[in-house]
C-alpha cells in the first residue's frame, strides 16, 4: 500500500486563535478514514485548511498529496490535482444553474469540456443512481435547496469530478434516512483501490454504509486516538468521555 495523502504536524490559526495544534494523518490508496469528535474541536477547521481557504493560517506543518507539498496552493490548484472538498461551493449563486455549475467544475478539473450531449448522457445515469429528479439541473445553484438536496449535489459533483482524494465534512447532516442511505451507498460505490476518502462525521450510522478502514478521534485540535471501524461503534455507545483529552 502506498501513501496517497499525508498531513504532518499541521498547526493552524483562525482569526488569530490557534485551533489545530498538530494534526498527523496518513491515508493510503484505497483507504477510507473517518474523523469523529465533539463539537468545536477543530474538524471543520481542518477541512477548510485542506481546501486552502485563505482565512485559515498555517503556522506549521505540511499537507502532501501524492508526495507533493500542497500546503500553500490555491483551492483551484488543489482541485486540479484531484483533491475534492465537499463544501467547495457552499453558497447560493443566483442565476447559475446546477447544470452549468457542474459543467464548469468538470472543465476546471478535467481540463477539457464535454459536449452537451455527452454531459446530458452522463448526468442522466448519475441522477438516476442518486434519485435526483432531472428538473434539479435547471435550478439555481443551492438557492432554496434543502439540506438533503445540497448533500446529494455534493455527492453528484464528487462522482462527476472523479477525485483521487476526497474530504467530506458532515455529509450526513440534514439527511433523512433514505437520503442518508442513497448518499452513503454512492460514496461506498465511489471507493476504489487507487482513491482515498476522509469522512468527518458525527454519526456512526453513516459508517454502516461507508465502511472505514481507520477511525480517528479528534479533540483539542488534533487526533487523540486511532483505531479500526469498531472504534466508531464504541464512541456511539460510550461517548467521548473515556478518550484521554477529549
Ligand atoms: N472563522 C472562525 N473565526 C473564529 N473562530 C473560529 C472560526 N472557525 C472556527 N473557529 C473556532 O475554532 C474552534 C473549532 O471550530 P470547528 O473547526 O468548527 O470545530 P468542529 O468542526 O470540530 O465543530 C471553535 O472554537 C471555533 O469557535
Ligand atoms: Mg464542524
Amino acid at each position: 500500500m502506498s501513501t496517497l495523502f499525508e498531513i504532518q504536524d499541521l498547526q493552524v490559526a483562525v482569526e488569530g486563535k490557534k485551533v489545530l495544534t498538530g494534526v498527523n494523518l496518513k491515508v493510503n490508496r484505497g483507504e477510507v478514514h473517518a474523523i469523529m469528535g465533539r463539537n468545536g474541536t477543530g474538524k471543520t477547521t481542518l477541512a477548510y485548511t485542506l481546501m486552502g481557504h485563505p482565512k485559515y493560517e498555517v503556522l506549521a506543518g505540511k499537507i502532501l498529496l501524492d508526495g507533493e507539498d500542497i500546503t500553500h496552493l490555491k483551492p483551484e490548484e488543489r482541485a486540479r490535482r484531484r483533491l475534492f472538498l465537499a463544501f467547495q461551493y457552499p453558497v447560493a449563486i443566483p442565476g447559475v444553474s446546477v447544470a452549468s455549475f457542474l459543467r464548469a467544475s468538470m472543465k476546471a478539473v478535467r481540463g477539457s469540456e464535454l459536449q452537451p450531449s455527452q454531459f446530458r448522457a452522463l448526468i442522466k445515469e448519475e441522477l438516476k443512481s442518486l434519485a435526483i429528479p432531472e428538473s434539479f439541473m435547471t435550478r439555481s445553484l443551492n438557492e432554496g435547496f434543502s439540506g438533503g438536496e445540497k448533500k446529494r449535489l455534493e455527492t453528484l459533483q464528487l462522482r462527476l469530478l472523479q477525485p483521487k482524494m476526497a474530504v467530506l465534512d458532515e455529509t450526513d447532516s440534514g439527511l433523512d434516512i433514505d437520503a442518508l442511505r442513497i448518499v452513503s451507498e454512492n460514496l461506498q460505490n465511489y471507493r476504489s483501490a487507487d482513491r482515498g476518502l476522509l469522512v468527518i462525521t458525527h454519526y456512526q450510522r453513516m459508517l454502516n454504509y461507508i465502511k472505514p478502514d481507520v477511525v480517528h478521534v479528534f479533540g483539542d485540535g488534533r487526533i487523540l486516538q486511532t483505531g479500526g471501524a469498531d472504534l466508531a461503534l464504541k464512541l456511539e455507545e460510550q461517548g467521548y468521555d473515556w478518550v484521554a483529552g477529549a
